[in-house]
């Protein structure tokens, strides 16, 4: 078991295969935070708390004369609001008398084999070969009225740790639940650097260092979706870490709506890292009986800098996130329709584009908006998911038949949550869409949100996408959402519900995406919000892969692309290949550098395949017969950054590594020429030392590649790229 208990029941340790958290019940009942860090022996930590009379900061009652007990300066598991902890705090609950003071006292504990799941939401899972365990640590608030059980699953080889936090009510009257977080971790000595993930609509997740600092500094999103703007993803590392050394701690919210993540620095300069929903959008009404689940975040730690930490969470969410046939198989290399043609498409275009796909090596031909309802622009047709046939100039059986013909296989759009208000849906049913009553909605590219905590409106969509899917054969989905959600008020819920309809729709469309894969498991999904809108670990319990971002251009996508990667897999990140100059930055950059750049994603391809020349044809050959060669180091290898874009801007290097050592593929993208000068070298990753490798004929030991380094061959021209593959000496 990872999970030990002392004799008096009143330490809790977890154990990874490198890491340690720890728990201490004290002597009031008060559940503490003693230690998260590097594995050794399990003793008690608590002996690194101080206590001390500090002025304004109170004490318990049953603290007695003990001024030196106070919660405001201790570091807790679960901090709660009104206890006289002046922090921000994880839970924050009305009371039936509308006060909120409240404060919690351990009750129970029980230790379970396995990892616990969560009643509508994703959460990690321990595969067969994965062990697991978990703890639920029972607290109750000293009223009496309602339980907090805190989860925690540990996955010993993943070194990964899970939490969440179910609240029961089992007092007289419902209890207002005005902030729920999910994780809270205490740190009462040492400085910290926190790193954030900030971006725009085509400019997601640009990493942001700071030092953690005296006061609070959060990101966030009150956008009804994880959003472009952060990303509930964050590292907490030591100021000296680098990707190579040094201690990281990263949190990861399995979740895609609203959320907070938080670092201060209090009066004691100490830290505290809060995740959770954002309270901004949320009260939750619960009734006696009741419970609330929060959602998932995964931790995880190690004193390898954070190439190692990010390598955690790549293999942690291909391995025991991810679900379905594609989580394994290999994955198409697919063609997507949109910008090369956009809206303005025909059966007979398509199909001419497929062809030309079939003869490039390519996959999976993907028809992306416009094939549906009233759909020539974006500001109509929403809603409407049945297949226009006087603009397609055919059914979609017959569109997919020939598609398949081909050898291709087929796949199609959708974005189920959204409604233009021209559309025969939103005739029909004004209603359905999340609006305040009196009050004209905020419009988002023309259109309005469903409201998909309905049951009913759920019901009615998930029908229209599986009349559409059974008609014809189709075996990818991209679910798109295009704006962010304003105007939360549900028509079905009561007022003093109305904190809960953002939740409701995150749920709502997690059990939509549930039922959408139980009947589909062979169906290839792909999740989208304009591009990275809601790349989030939530969204990928139910869709392998995201679209990384609308901005395909290669250069851009280099941050972009960078900054996905601490929390998230190569396998996960969509990019395709686009054609130029580019329809984002209008920037021209080589045919082969796109390739190396989609390469460190998904791959495929998103132009006007008609329009290639006959140089580029066997090139894009070559780069998929590639892509197809080194799939499983690129999506199953170990990733390294050997670069920050931000600081290196002479070019861009990073690593793919075989986990057994034996292969490694080098991409390096040349940012600027320099004349007349002498070549740089870059320092390999993740190599064995003692092996030789054989890089383009010649014979390299692997720590003269990894400590002395490999010369970048000399670019020519702006925004050359270099795929260098390296293997071990006699498996060439
Ligand atoms: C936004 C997506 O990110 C694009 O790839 C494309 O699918 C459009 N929506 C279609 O409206």
């Amino acid at each position: 078991m990872a999970i030990l208990s002392n004799e008096t029941k009143s330490i809790f340790t977890l154990q990874t295969d490198h890491s340690m958290y720890q728990m201490k019940v004290d002597a009031y009942g008060v559940l503490l935070h003693t230690y998260y860090g590097e594995k050794g022996t399990p003793f008690d930590l608590s002996y690194l708390i101080t206590y001390a009379d500090h002025g304004f900061s109170g004490n318990p009652y049953e603290a007695g004369d003990e001024r030196t007990y106070s919660l405001d300066a201790l570091p807790q598991e679960y901090p709660v609001y009104g206890s006289g902890d002046y922090r921000a705090s994880a839970l924050k609950v009305r009371y039936p008398d509308g006060s909120h003071a409240c404060e919690l006292r351990y009750v129970k504990h029980q230790l379970q084999k396995g990892k616990y799941a969560l009643p509508g939401l994703p959460a990690v899972y321990a595969e067969k070969d994965t062990p697991a365990d978990t703890l639920i640590i029972t607290l109750e608030d000293t009223r009496k009225s309602f339980y907090v059980h805190l989860y925690y699953g540990v996955l010993e080889d993943l070194d990964l740790i899970t939490r969440s936090v179910c609240i029961e009510n089992h007092g007289e009257a419902p209890l207002y639940l005005e902030q729920v977080l999910s994780t809270c971790i205490d740190f009462q000595h040492g400085e910290y650097h926190l790193h954030t993930f900030y971006g725009r609509h085509m400019k997601e997740r640009t990493h942001q260092r700071i030092p953690v600092s005296h006061g609070i500094h959060s990101v966030g999103s009150s956008r009804g979706a994880s959003s472009h703007q952060h990303n509930p993803f964050i590292l907490l590392t030591s100021p000296q870490a680098t990707e190579d050394h040094g201690e990281c701690y990263g949190l990861s919210f399995l979740y895609s709506g609203d959320f907070l993540a938080l670092g201060s620095k209090d009066q004691f300069s100490q830290t505290r890292i809060l995740m959770g929903i954002h309270p901004d959008n949320f009260c939750y009404r619960l009734d006696t009986g009741e419970r609330f689940y929060a959602p998932e975040t995964a931790m995880a730690y190690t004193s390898h800098g954070m190439a190692a930490l990010s390598q955690i969470y790549h293999r942690a969410y291909r391995h025991d996130l991810c679900r379905g046939r594609y989580k394994t198989a290999r994955r198409p290399v697919l063609l997507n329709s949109w910008e090369s043609v956009y809206m303005d498409f025909d059966g007979k275009k398509l199909v001419e584009m497929a062809k030309d796909a079939a003869d490039l090596g390519i996959e999976l031909f993907v028809m992306d908006d416009g094939w549906f309802g009233k759909r020539d622009r974006d500001v109509s047709g929403l809603g409407d998911w049945h297949v226009n046939e006087e603009k397609l100039g055919c059914g979609l059986k017959g569109l997919s038949d020939e598609i398949h013909k081909l050898g291709l296989q087929f796949g199609i759009w959708f974005e189920p949550e959204c409604i233009n208000e021209d559309s025969d849906l939103y005739r029909k049913h004004p209603d359905w869409v999340l609006k305040v009553p009196g009050k004209a909605p905020v419009r988002g590219r023309y259109q309005l949100v469903l409201d998909f905590s309905r049951e009913d409106v759920r019901a009615y969509i998930l029908k229209q996408i599986c009349q559409v899917l059974d008609s014809a054969r189709i075996e990818y989905v991209k679910w798109d959402f295009n704006r962010s959600i304003s105007d939360i008020y549900s028509a079905l819920l009561p007022p003093e519900r109305q904190g809960e309809v953002a939740h409701r729709y995150i749920l709502g469309l997690y059990d939509m995406l549930e039922k959408l894969t139980a009947r589909y498991p062979d169906l290839l999904l792909e999740g989208c919000s304009g591009g990275g809108g809601r790349f989030d670990a939530g969204m990928l319990y139910y869709t392998p892969q995201i679209w990384c971002s609308d901005n395909t251009d290669a250069i851009d996508r280099l941050s972009i692309q960078y900054g996905t990667s601490f929390g998230y897999p190569v396998s996960t990140i969509g990019a395709h290949v686009s054609h130029c100059p580019n329809d984002q930055t209008g920037r021209i950059t080589p045919l082969e550098t796109r390739a190396t750049v989609a390469m460190a994603g998904t791959f495929g391809y998103e132009l006007d395949t008609n329009e290639i020349t006959e140089e580029e044809r066997p090139v894009i050959q070559q780069q998929i017969q590639e892509f197809k060669k080194y799939y499983d180091l690129i999506q199953d290898g170990l990733y390294y950054r050997l670069t920050d874009p931000d600081r290196y801007p002479a070019c861009h290097c990073w690593e793919f590594v075989k986990p057994d050592h034996s292969e490694a593929l080098l991409c390096i993208v040349a940012l600027q020429i320099q004349p007349n000068t002498v070549r740089s070298c870059i320092r390999l990753k993740g190599l064995s030392p003692d092996k030789i490798y054989m890089i383009e004929g010649r014979a390299y030991p692997g720590s003269a590649l990894m400590n002395g380094g490999y010369l970048i061959p000399n670019a020519t021209s702006e925004y050359e790229s270099f795929r260098i593959h390296i293997i071990e000496k006699n498996r060439e």
